[in-house]
């Protein structure tokens, strides 16, 4: 429907993290990722930042995050993407300074890419808030956007060519 709608766009209905890790979407330069699950949105970002794909030399990223309940009820000792930030900010650390723990792992992801977080917010919000929502802006210097072109003229480097077989699917 959508894709009738909107010629344009490029729809999928899937699950994110493998399509996302395959390169959906690969053939746009992604400047704004709008992530909001049900649960935690770690592996959807991590997908992003580790999968081949244009790198824009800005990206905006807006979530909302539902992780913080789990973590008031569970502990994030638990929780898969929290396994390093749990030696960081403690196991109380991660539901008390949720944001602060966000921010780290943003940082750490787009650092993948030579992105840095030049600007952030956030708030916590919902029932007990247990939600979390924030966004930010990355960006990549203009040194680390000519080093990324020269190594792609070197080595003929290509999204298309890599990932030829992801299909489109109207939702
Ligand atoms: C909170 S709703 C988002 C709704 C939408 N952003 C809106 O405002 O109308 C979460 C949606 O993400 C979907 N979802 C959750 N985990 C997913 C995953 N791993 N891959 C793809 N979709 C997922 C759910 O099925 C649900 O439709």
């Amino acid at each position: 429907m959508l894709c009738r709608q909107r010629p344009t766009w490029s729809v999928y209905q899937a699950k994110a993290e493998p399509s996302i890790e395959a390169g959906a979407a690969a053939h746009l330069p992604i400047t704004l990722l709008d992530v909001d699950p049900y649960g935690e949105p770690w592996p959807t970002i991590e997908a992003f930042f580790t999968s081949d794909r244009p790198r824009p030399q800005r990206i905006g990223i807006a979530v909302n995050d539902g992780l913080r309940q789990k973590l008031r009820l569970q502990g994030g000792w638990s929780v898969h993407s929290m396994r390093r930030a749990v030696e960081k900010f403690g196991n109380a650390g991660l539901f008390d300074k949720y944001l602060d723990v966000a921010r780290w792992k943003i940082e750490q992801l787009a650092a993948l890419r030579d992105y840095r977080v030049t600007h952030w917010t956030g708030y916590y919000c919902g029932f007990q808030n247990d939600m979390t929502h924030y966004a930010c802006v990355l960006e990549r210097s203009a040194s680390s956007m000519q080093r990324k072109g020269r190594k792609m003229q070197r080595t003929g480097d290509s999204v298309q060519r890599k990932r030829p077989n992801m299909q489109r699917e109207a939702a």
